[in-house]
């Protein structure tokens, strides 16, 4: 059995990639390196059973030529994400999230493959409510710069389960809170790798606005054994939050990350960002629960384990 990930070079990808090859699964990665990076995935290259395709999941032409491999289960990951990117790419988001979650279905039903779409806690927008269920059903202005990821998030899963509906395609959605771990890109600016590339620089870790906004952070292990239990056990069609319920704000993220960098600097305080305003999001994780998912890594544990990896990278 063949598992494709897409979006293979980026954060996540490479993670679950890793993962399922050390499993011995076999694994076709495809990525079109918009975000991600060739760098991350170089050492996935010894895995045997894994092999790479570079293309862009917009192009149905590309797509078709997946048709050839035995596909069984597909993880549709590919998206560009990160604040900055709602400028730089919205477009590129709102075709992966559309034109993209499409062929893969298409493929999906093709192929008779299970189906797991990485979604994400973007799709409740601005809430109104704290923590997000899963019945929650978002704040979102479709005009706002940030639209491009909520509403294509918001439309990607729209076309899922229309596809279990009509197609009868097996399909399920992750929405995906903040996680972090290894094998962030270079050139992701999300939080957690935007201090830990200051520090490397010798820079103290940049804040926007007075740092007491407070988000939650999962750690990358346990957001892929939830995937697992989602794409085994999770109802077809169905939506599961994934997350940390446990919220910190950004001044105290930044103290323990100095702290697990064993460095002695300060926090830099900047503007707010006008694209950042949103309030707390929080996952209600009792459906995630009913699967057996519990988080397993705890916020210190995780930040110590992403910086050993980082200085076994240095070294
Ligand atoms: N990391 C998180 O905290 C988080 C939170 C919520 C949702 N998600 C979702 O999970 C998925 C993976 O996130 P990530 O953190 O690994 O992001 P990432 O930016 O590190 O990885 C995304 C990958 O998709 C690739 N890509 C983008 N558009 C593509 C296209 N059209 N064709 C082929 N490849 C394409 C990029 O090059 C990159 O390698 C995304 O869909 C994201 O929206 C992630």
């Amino acid at each position: 059995m063949t598992i494709l990930i897409t979006g293979a070079a980026g954060f996540i990808g490479t993670n679950l990639c890793k993962t399922l090859l050390e499993q011995g699964k076999k694994v076709v990665g495809v990525d079109n390196f918009l975000t991600g990076s060739k760098k991350n995935i170089a050492f996935l290259h010894s895995f045997p059973s894994f092999s790479f395709i570079e293309m862009d999941i917009t192009d149905p032409l590309s797509a078709k030529k997946l048709l050839s491999h035995p596909i069984k289960e597909i993880y549709d990951l590919a998206c560009p994400t990160g604040v900055d990117n709602l400028i730089q790419m919205p477009l590129e988001m709102l075709f992966a999230s559309t034109i993209g979650v499409k062929n893969m279905l298409d493929l999906a039903e093709k192929k008779q493959a299970r189906f797991l779409f990485a979604s994400s806690s973007e799709v409740y927008g601005d809430p109104k409510i704290t923590p997000q269920t899963e019945e929650y059903e978002g704040n979102v202005n479709p005009l706002n710069p940030r639209a491009a990821y909520e509403e294509g998030k918001r439309c990607a899963e729209s076309i899922v389960a229309a596809y279990c509906r009509t197609r009868r395609v097996d399909a399920k959605i992750a929405r995906i809170f903040n996680t972090y771990g290894p094998f962030f890109s270079e050139k992701d600016t999300r939080v957690i790798p935007q201090f830990l590339s200051q520090m490397k620089n010798g820079r103290e870790p940049e804040i926007f606005g007075d740092g007491e906004q407070k988000r939650s952070f999962l750690y990358i292990d346990d957001l892929i054994q939830g995937f697992f239990l989602i794409m085994n056990k999770g109802e077809i069609g169905q939506a599961y939050n994934i997350g940390s319920e446990e919220a910190i704000s950004i001044n105290d993220l930044a103290r323990m990350l100095i702290q697990a960098a064993s460095k002695h600097c300060s926090i830099k305080h900047l503007a707010q960002d006008s694209l950042d305003l949103h309030n707390i999001r929080l996952p209600s994780i009792k459906k995630m629960e009913k699967l057996g998912w519990k988080k397993t890594v705890s916020l210190k544990e995780g930040l110590n384990k992403t910086m050993r990896f980082i200085n076994e990278q240095l070294n």
